[in-house]
């Protein structure tokens, strides 16, 4: 698959078959996102993978911590305030999700059952923690960026589906304890890997971009 294609056909897969991802191929994953650059080389990310038994204890306790009304404290606070024009982005993008999936705005129970399905996951068979020294600065958090991108674009090309979501690590101490996840470290973003349900509603919502002219600005060609 060409960078393109890859770039045009990923979007966010929320709904995972039980089959499991074979080992060298998510090796295979990981190395092609190793060849990202980063500030001076400096390599920041560490990476922890979970799939099988210890992926639905963990799915479990998560769960169980949400319906006992548990507090999120993820290692990176999530952000409150956004400013505009990223605030309407947002906006726009959660109402058109939940549209999609015919929930209405006001609608707790059912907001609260597909916040249970990202905790549950996603279903999926595996996922990739991604974790930065907490000694490191902003730099690394781009490169970490960078990281995950490639990781997601390689496994678009070996026909592996991803899904990055902050919601699977606001109970970092279930996952550092289970994956043995030192404490100098914090735990950034996980990342759902597998193969996504063809044709299941949660994987046909298709997010939309600003066009260019509303944040590209060129002088000289
Ligand atoms: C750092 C990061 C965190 C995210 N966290 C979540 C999340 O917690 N739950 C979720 O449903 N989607 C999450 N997403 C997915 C975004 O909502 C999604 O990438 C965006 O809406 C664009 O859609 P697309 O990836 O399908 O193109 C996250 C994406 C990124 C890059």
């Amino acid at each position: 698959m060409d960078v393109i294609d890859a770039l045009q056909s990923r979007h966010c897969t929320r709904a995972f078959t039980e089959k499991p991802i074979d080992r060298e191929l998510l090796m295979k994953v990981l190395d092609a996102a190793n060849t990202s650059p980063s500030y001076a080389n400096s390599q920041p990310w560490e990476v922890f993978v979970v799939a099988a038994e210890p992926l639905k204890k963990l799915r479990n306790v998560f769960i169980e911590k949400f319906r006992a009304g548990i507090p999120m404290t993820p290692d990176i606070p999530m952000a409150k305030l956004w400013p505009e024009p990223y605030k309407s982005n947002i906006g726009s993008t959660g109402a058109a999700h939940l549209e999609h999936l015919g929930i209405a705005r006001d609608d707790k129970a059912k907001r609260a059952e597909n916040l249970v399905k990202s905790l549950n996951c996603f279903g999926a068979p595996a996922v990739i923690y991604l974790c930065l020294s907490k000694e490191l600065t902003h730099w690394s958090f781009y490169d970490l960026g960078l990281f995950s991108q490639s990781l997601m674009l390689a496994a678009q090309h070996y026909g592996l589906n991803t899904m990055p979501a902050a919601v699977i690590a606001v109970y970092p101490d279930l996952i550092r304890e289970e994956l043995a996840i030192p404490d100098n470290l914090n735990i950034i973003l996980g990342i759902a890997i597998g193969y996504g349900i063809p044709g299941d509603l949660n994987n046909q919502f298709f997010t939309t971009r600003r066009s260019l002219d509303e944040f590209v600005r060129i002088k000289g060609i």
